[in-house]
């Protein structure tokens, strides 16, 4: 069975409380249950992992080049900062797919510059929940159309 690690990073286990006029309503835990349907759906094995510290984050993505196939990863405020996280995913070679709840380019200029979309597969932005979801469905289609990692 195909596995694909979700990364929550920073501020999304807040999700439900937080600026809801941008992120919407939909709470952390509401997002997995989406995930966890989908993933059971499509036959995948799925973990899923929040933190708000860069370094967890960089620890995982590199732990998951032995255990996990694909990667979805909304890596939330570090996305326009961290050049560790996009180090990790260029160094792990997981197909890894980006996602935003917001429309990043829509927002302050500071948002508009991701420094992982790169080193991604592809970005998702702006959907809501619907993000994970398009996001997850994409990862499976990496899966599909490359069944072994890249080299
Ligand atoms: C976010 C967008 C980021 O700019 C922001 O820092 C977040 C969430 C999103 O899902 O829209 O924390 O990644």
């Amino acid at each position: 069975m195909k596995k694909i690690l979700v990364i929550h990073g920073p501020n999304l286990n807040l999700l439900g409380q937080r600026e809801p006029e941008v992120y919407g309503r939909v709470t952390l835990a509401g997002v997995d249950r989406l995930l966890k349907k989908l993933a059971q759906a499509h036959g995948i094995s799925l973990e899923i992992f929040q933190s708000d510290h860069e370094g967890e984050i960089v620890s995982k993505i590199g732990a998951s080049r032995q255990s996990a196939d694909a990667l979805v990863i909304n890596p939330a405020a570090y996305t326009h900062t961290s050049v560790a996280i996009r180090d990790a995913i260029a160094a792990v070679k997981i197909p890894t797919v980006e996602v935003h709840l917001s429309n990043i380019y829509a927002r302050e200029e500071f948002r508009h510059r991701s420094l992982i979309a790169p080193v991604a597969s592809g970005q998702v932005s702006g959907f809501g929940e619907a993000s994970y979801e398009l996001g997850f469905l994409a990862a499976i289609g990496l899966l599909r159309s490359k069944p072994r990692r890249k080299k």
